[in-house]
């Protein structure tokens, strides 16, 4: 098909699949879309403008005319950077809540689609492989131990000056791991055509290294 490749990374929360899609597609001079952000956008919206996120209707209207922009990395709400808000751990798991809405995924659907773009694109979510990228010529499944995840997502908010407890952080993963499962829509799951990598014990270089070998092994020439 004349469509840009586009190599899917679907894995639990903090197993580096952000990381590791910004590295892989700097590595190729590819395109990135970040899917997690775009349901983080319209979970901070719901936050913040007081909608009941039980409000599947509302929420998913929110999702259809909401104007974002990714600019240089940053995420932009009109004129506002909104990068900062939406990584807080409340907005990840009102994220999760509302990420079980059909609706609100079918809003989203299109424009995620929208950023497969010439020479290619690096999509990290839940459900890149399985729903809207199917067709990707390289899905990736990243797992990571809940105690590696939960160590590398206590540092990183360290670094952020954000101290947290590791046990409850590590329960809240599991529980959103879970619910992110165990959903009717668009469940969290390895395609069945994905290649699972462990990066439990790997480091960003070697992980992202993985992956450049899948792509180039191949053999799909890099200018489509
Ligand atoms: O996007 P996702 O939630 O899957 O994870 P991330 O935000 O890319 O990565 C979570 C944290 O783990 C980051 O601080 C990464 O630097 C770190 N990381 C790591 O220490 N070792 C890896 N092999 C991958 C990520
Ligand atoms: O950074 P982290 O992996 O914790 O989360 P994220 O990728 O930013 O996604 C936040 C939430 O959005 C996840 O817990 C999922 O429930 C949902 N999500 C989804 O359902 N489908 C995607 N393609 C991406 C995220």
């Amino acid at each position: 098909t004349s469509q840009a490749p586009v190599i899917a990374i679907d894995g639990p929360t903090a197993s580096g699949k952000g990381t590791v899609a910004h590295r892989v597609a700097d590595a190729l001079g590819w395109h990135v879309l970040d899917s997690g952000a775009l349901y983080r956008i319209v979970a901070l919206i719901v936050q913040e403008s007081g909608t009941d996120p039980e409000d599947k209707g509302t929420v998913a209207a929110i999702a259809a005319s909401m104007e974002v922009r990714f600019s240089a990395g940053a995420v932009l709400m009109g004129e506002r950077d909104i990068s900062a808000d939406i990584r807080q751990e409340s907005v990840g798991n009102l994220a999760s809540r509302i990420a079980a809405y059909p609706l609100l995924r079918e809003a989203l659907l299109q424009r995620q689609r929208a950023f497969r773009r010439s020479p290619g694109l690096v999509a990290d979510g839940r459900d890149m492989g399985t729903v809207v990228f199917p067709d990707a010529p390289l899905k990736i499944f990243l797992e990571a131990s809940v105690q590696a995840r939960a160590e590398r997502r206590c540092k990183q908010l360290m670094e952020k000056g954000i101290s947290v407890n590791l046990e409850s952080l590590a329960e809240d993963m599991r529980l959103r791991d879970e619910r992110d499962r165990m959903r009717s829509v668009a469940p969290l799951a390895a395609a069945p055509d994905a290649r699972v990598v462990d990066s439990s014990t790997l480091t960003i270089e070697e992980t992202v290294a993985a992956v450049l070998d899948l792509w180039s092994g191949l053999g799909i020439r890099n200018d489509s």
